[in-house]
């Protein structure tokens, strides 16, 4: 496949008229092997085995800095470096291990488990208010409003702020997307991009200094604490590794809720059976994160020239070029996955990348697979007649892609 063919295939990818179903362009993307683009200095991998190689390898990094591609542009002018550091996902050993390291005792299981009641409370007030209505939209009722309520509580800020930031971070989840790696080109709204990253931090430092002033017992008071503790962490560092935890927060559980919602009304004899047995939760949340994961792929660059997947020949990468791995591709690929397309929890075994693999697997997957547990659970019992009512609508994301409504009648 040539350089421009391997471009078209990903342009498809892009467009935001397949968001609804992106699965096809990955199929012929699969299908079509590595995609390897020297010009762009970008190797696309699409099968579970290499998506898999690639996290786990010790030469795969996520500091974007070491890209071939980006270094270039910032020589050239065309980028500008951002300022203060990036948040740990976007960081490698040391700095990564460190800061990881002191945020991920807020997400241990016992303090997940704690949550647990205040979930199932805000869940039920939330579908209170869906039953006295008969309908609604999964999305804005409950799929959004529950992850960011919890990520609120958890970091202390307070949610009565929260339409001023939920623009910001649907601006910042977009420029996740790999634009810039698949176009060479620069996006339209980069502008509105940076507008939306300063003035996140800015509101995170109005934050920290009240917290510094008064502290809580909240993430960002525990943040500032190791800091005076010498724990190195500087003002900086809590305000990206903050700003990092907000978006994760914001922009990928409520896809995780609402795509279940999408899966299980599609076959309704999925809904019916969670709704009798709320046991099957677990296996429907997996299933889904499968099937039709929230964050939908990963980027990583080579520390050193690479080979992957060395049991099929194996791809080589170039030391600075990009690999994108696209997971919505790797989760249907037919070497892994009997009847990949199908949603069935009740397959024999689940396997998934939706929450990465390795150094940075997911620090909130038990919180996200908590809530998703208790909204599904809630919702299928509560309404075990609900059906789709109207065409999903999906929001023009591809990394962090799912649907801005869901109209459901109960
Ligand atoms: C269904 C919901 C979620 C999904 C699908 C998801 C997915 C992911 C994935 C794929 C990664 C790894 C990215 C990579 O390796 O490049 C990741 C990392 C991360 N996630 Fe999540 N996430 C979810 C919810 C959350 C929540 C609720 C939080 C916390 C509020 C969170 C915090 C983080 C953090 C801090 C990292 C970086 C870990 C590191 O770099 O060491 N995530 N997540």
């Amino acid at each position: 496949m040539t350089n421009a063919d391997a471009q078209a295939l990903l342009g498809n990818l892009l467009d935001p008229s397949n968001r609804a179903d992106p699965y096809p362009v990955y199929a012929r993307i699969r299908e079509a092997g590595p995609l390897v683009l020297p010009d762009g200095h970008l190797v696309v991998f699409s099968s579970f085995a290499d998506c898999d190689d690639v996290l786990r390898h010790p030469d795969s990094a996520s500091d974007g800095m070491k890209s071939t591609l980006v270094q270039r542009r910032l020589a050239d002018g065309q980028v500008v470096r951002p300022p203060g550091p990036p948040g740990f996902l976007f960081l490698d050993p040391p700095d990564h291990t460190r800061l990881r390291k002191l945020v991920s005792k807020a997400f241990v299981p016992k303090v997940v488990r704690a949550l647990e009641p205040d979930i199932t409370a805000m869940v039920g007030d939330m579908l209170d208010a869906v039953e006295a209505r008969g309908s609604f939209d999964v999305v804005a009722d409950l799929a959004y409003p529950l992850p960011v309520a919890v990520i609120c509580r958890l970091l202390g800020v307070p949610l009565e702020d929260e339409p001023r930031f939920s623009h910001a971070s649907a601006v910042l989840a977009q420029a996740l997307d790999p634009f810039m790696t698949v176009t060479g080109g620069v996006p339209d709204n980069v502008d509105e991009r940076m507008e939306a990253g300063a003035w996140l931090r800015d509101y995170l430092r109005g934050l920290i200094e009240q917290r510094r002033a008064e502290p809580r017992d909240d993430l960002i008071s525990g943040l500032i604490a190791a800091e005076e503790a010498g724990d190195q962490l500087t003002e900086e560092e809590i305000v990206a590794t903050c700003n990092l935890l907000l978006i994760a927060g914001h922009e990928t559980t409520v896809n995780l809720i609402a795509n279940a919602v999408l899966a299980m009304l599609r076959s309704p004899e999925q809904w019916a059976a969670l709704a009798a047995d709320p046991s099957r939760v677990s296996t429907v949340v997996e299933e889904t994160m499968r099937h039709d994961p929230p964050v939908q792929l990963a980027m990583r660059i080579a520390e050193q020239d690479m080979v992957i997947g060395g049991a099929s020949g194996g791809t080589a990468v170039p030391k600075g070029d990009t690999m994108m791995l696209l997971f919505g591709a790797a989760h249907r690929d037919p070497d892994a996955f009997s009847r990949a397309d199908a949603f069935d929890p009740d397959r024999d075994v689940i396997r998934h990348l939706g929450f990465g693999k390795g150094p940075h697997f997911c620090l909130g997957a038990p919180l996200a697979r908590l809530e998703a547990s208790v909204a599904l659970t809630a919702v299928t019992a509560r309404f075990p007649n609900a059906r789709i009512d109207g065409e999903p609508v999906y929001k023009p994301n591809l990394t962090l892609r799912g649907m801005a409504t869901l109209p459901v009648t109960v």
